[in-house]
């Protein structure tokens, strides 16, 4: 091959492969071009060089001079071609994003202030070695009243202070009506399991109250039932205290007060101190051993304690909450503070 004819061909090889790489507009394109022209193997150049070989060997320097001269263009050309190519698809990339601007807030839900105060109860009384038991919010009127030594003549069966459900002699087991009170988890648990007991509930009850700032129809009770051999009022009063000062925090005393449930003996209200004064917590007292012996419990090997305090009543007096319906509103400005 002449040294005219190769450089003929190198001049027609260097033009392609320039237009080849300056028309690229993607980095596949690119690639293409690249294997096309400058592939190892198989590529145009490679192809090229080995006419070197048939040139006369006089006029080698010149045509390899020529040469070396192309593959570096070509090489240059390449590069350059990459770098467009990435600038373009950058500029390509959405130019209305500005991360410079304030992000979005996400706004966090979180627990209604009594799930949070029951957590908090439940975790605390665990602590005291209480268990967490459960009952159903419809009721009958033995787990209700009877087995809490609330004969069908007491003032509290009346269906006036009371949600009872339309479904008399229509169910078995009836009349049905909204728990108005936990005491019946007392009675459920102690059907079921033997002494000792330590357990408390936290959950709904009905009465219907007319709504105001102390009243709901409904609200919510943490029940606590303590039975084993030789428990005593102290015992009562030190766990009510324990659990008080966990709660409210500090050094807070307990008194009780004389007071009538059918199903203690004794009975007293508890209350606690707070702000130099006394507020009232809830009922209590020794289970009687009427309610014991109900439920197959020997009064005279066992006995025990129980209490019931108003859930809304010590998470309103820990937040300075006044009135418990706002427990109950939805407020979200309310609900947000918790
Ligand atoms: N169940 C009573 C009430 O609702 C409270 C109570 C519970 C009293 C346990 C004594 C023992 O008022």
């Amino acid at each position: 091959m002449s040294l005219a004819a190769f450089l003929a061909e190198l001049d027609e090889l260097q033009s392609a492969g320039q237009r080849a790489l300056d028309e690229a507009q993607d980095a596949a394109a690119l690639e293409a071009a690249r294997v096309e022209f400058l592939g190892a193997k198989s590529g145009r150049l490679k192809a090229l060089q080995k006419q070197l070989g048939a040139v006369p060997p006089s006029d080698k320097p010149a045509a390899g001079k020529r040469f070396n001269e192309l593959k570096q263009a070509l090489d240059a050309a390449l590069e350059g071609a990459r770098q467009r190519v990435e600038s373009q698809r950058a500029a390509a990339v959405d130019t209305t994003f500005d991360p410079s601007l304030p992000g979005n807030t996400r706004p966090l839900g979180r627990l209604h202030p009594l799930t949070q105060t029951i957590q908090e109860l439940q975790e605390i009384m665990g602590r005291l070695g209480f268990s967490v038991a459960d009952g159903p919010e419809v009721e009958d009127e033995f787990h209700n009243f009877e087995a809490l030594n609330i004969p069908a003549a007491h003032p509290a069966r009346d269906p006036l202070e009371n949600f009872y459900l339309s479904t008399a002699g229509k169910v078995v087991g009836g009349p049905y009506l909204l728990r108005s009170q936990t005491s019946t988890v007392q009675i459920r648990v102690m059907e079921q399991t033997r002494p000792p007991v330590r357990v408390i509930s936290l959950g709904r009850v009905y009465r219907p109250d007319t709504a105001d700032a102390t009243h709901y129809p409904m609200f919510h009770q943490i029940e606590g039932l303590l039975v084993d051999r030789r428990v005593t009022m102290a015992d009562l009063k030190s766990v009510l205290r324990l659990f008080a000062q966990s709660y409210f925090g500090g050094d807070v005393h307990i008194r009780f007060r004389p007071s009538f449930f059918p199903f203690t003996e004794p009975s007293v209200e508890v209350d606690m101190t707070w702000h130099q004064g006394w507020i009232e917590m809830g009922g209590a007292g020794m289970v009687d051993p009427h309610v014991l012996a109900a439920v197959g419990y020997d009064p005279d090997e066992y006995t025990g304690f129980a209490f019931g305090l108003g859930v809304e009543r010590v998470c309103a007096r820990r937040h300075g909450v006044a009135d418990i319906r706002d427990f109950y509103r939805n407020d979200v400005r309310f609900l947000r503070q918790f």
